[in-house]
């Protein structure tokens, strides 16, 4: 067999968010190597710096001057959130809790997805949300003085636990946000990392008033999100020798997806695991493999939401029946998930049914052919293109640019590893 082909994918979309909010509410300059440099990370930075702070372009490495825990300033334009949910969600818990007001626009998948999942803690704090239509962006949050909550999510969400968090930071408000099951925790880790007093208890997450934030000095690991589709590909391609993949963040609120392949029957390992600025990060190698269905649900879904597509294309390949339930937040993320995969699984030939809360699929070896319509999502562009990539398919994807979103070297990557 030949040797796998070594993939380096871009750093993390999640810790990439979180550093360049961190670095802007931090005291001092901060240094960050390795963030993500794709469409939303250019989101984040430029409502940053419509709130005041100096982003520079981002590079490779890059300096941030915080400007401190309540230093963000009024903007005079509205904040741009592009496709990005986690900029629009963790900036509205920074500006709720400051004396300010702000505007925050975004594309049509943005404007479509709910936000009243933030408007409700950040109003029972105190700050004010004006919608223009339903619960969706175009949203304006007047922010202010800000009460302490102790908030019970009703369902598992990073960026709403977040929100809640940034608004406890930047009010000085004790804030605790508990959850029906975890979901990814880089806030907890970073906010540690940087001196606040944030204490963890099983799905319960605490925050003290903090009196301020030491700069942060980071080096974002690789996105195993990202890593997903070079290692769905490893095992699927017959006859490759596999992919490994450097410096993955295993953090195991992220490592759903491995998990799973594992449990299909994947040849996936780790190794060089070891802990860096506070979170758990590895190579990952795959090799080709017979795959069998599984079924996944319930708390084991949050550590792989954004690989169910992926899981799904997986799937498709395996012998037998795959059941993923207990996901139907799939529904609100950049496309309607659910009924997006499974639309694009049946017209290339493949068995899915949809799920109230999940998805059905039956795997087999018939060639799959067609076109995929991605509806703008990068995560369905990325899937189906690993699945186009496997011998005797033959996809071809509506709209391949979309994958700029969170990983904008993709196509290069993939196209590596076919020639390797
Ligand atoms: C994210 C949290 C998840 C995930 C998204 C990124 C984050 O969303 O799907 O891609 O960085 O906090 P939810 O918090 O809505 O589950």
């Amino acid at each position: 067999m030949s040797e796998p082909v070594v993939v380096r994918v871009p750093g993390d979309k999640s810790i990439s968010h979180r550093a360049l909010i961190f670095a802007a509410l931090a005291d001092g300059p901060s240094s960050i190597r390795g963030i993500l440099r794709s469409e939303d990370l250019h989101s984040t930075a430029g409502v940053l710096r419509a709130l005041g702070v100096r982003i520079p372009e981002l590079a490779d490495e890059i300096t941030i001057v915080g400007v401190g825990r309540r230093g963000l300033a009024q903007p005079a334009r509205d904040l741009d959130c592009g496709n990005s949910g986690t900029t629009t969600r963790l900036i509205s818990g920074v500006v709720a809790a400051l004396p300010i007001a702000a505007r925050f626009i975004g594309d049509a998948s943005l404007s479509r997805r709910p936000m009243h999942r933030v408007a409700e803690p950040l109003t029972r704090m105190g700050a004010r949300f004006e919608f223009e239509h339903d619960d969706g962006l175009p949203m304006t949050i007047r922010g202010g003085t800000l009460d302490g909550i102790a908030w019970q999510s009703a369902t598992p969400s990073a960026q709403v636990k977040s929100a809640i968090l940034l608004a406890g930071l930047v009010s000085g408000s004790p804030v605790s946000v508990s959850e029906p099951a975890r979901s990814r925790d880089h806030t907890e880790r970073l906010l540690h990392t940087l001196g606040a007093h944030v204490t963890v208890n099983g799905t319960e997450v605490r925050l003290g008033a903090t009196e301020r934030l030491a700069p942060l000095h980071l080096r974002v690991p690789a996105d195993p999100s990202s890593a997903a589709y070079p290692v769905a590909l490893g095992v699927l391609r017959r006859g490759g020798g596999g992919v490994l993949v450097d410096r993955v963040c295993l953090n195991d609120t992220r490592t759903g997806f491995l998990r799973a392949l594992r449990a299909m029957g994947a040849a996936v390992s780790t190794e060089d695991v070891h802990d860096e600025g506070g979170e758990r990060i590895g190579t990952v190698r795959a090799a080709p493999s017979s795959l069998a269905g599984i079924a996944v649900g319930g708390d084991a879904i949050p550590a792989m939401i954004d690989e169910l597509p992926m899981l799904a294309c997986v799937a498709a390949r395996a012998e037998g029946e795959t059941s993923i339930g207990g996901a139907a937040e799939l529904r609100v993320k950049e496309s309607d998930r659910i009924a997006v995969v499974v639309s694009n699984l049946r017209a290339i030939g493949a068995d899915a049914e949809e799920r109230a809360d999940g998805m059905v699929v039956r795997g087999s070896r018939a060639p799959l052919r067609g076109t995929v319509r991605t509806h703008g999502d990068h995560r369905i562009a990325m899937a189906f293109g690993v699945l186009g990539a496997v011998d005797g398919n033959a996809i071809t994807i509506d709209d391949p640019g979309c994958v700029a979103v969170s990983y904008p070297t993709f196509w290069d990557d993939l196209h590596r590893i076919l020639r390797g």
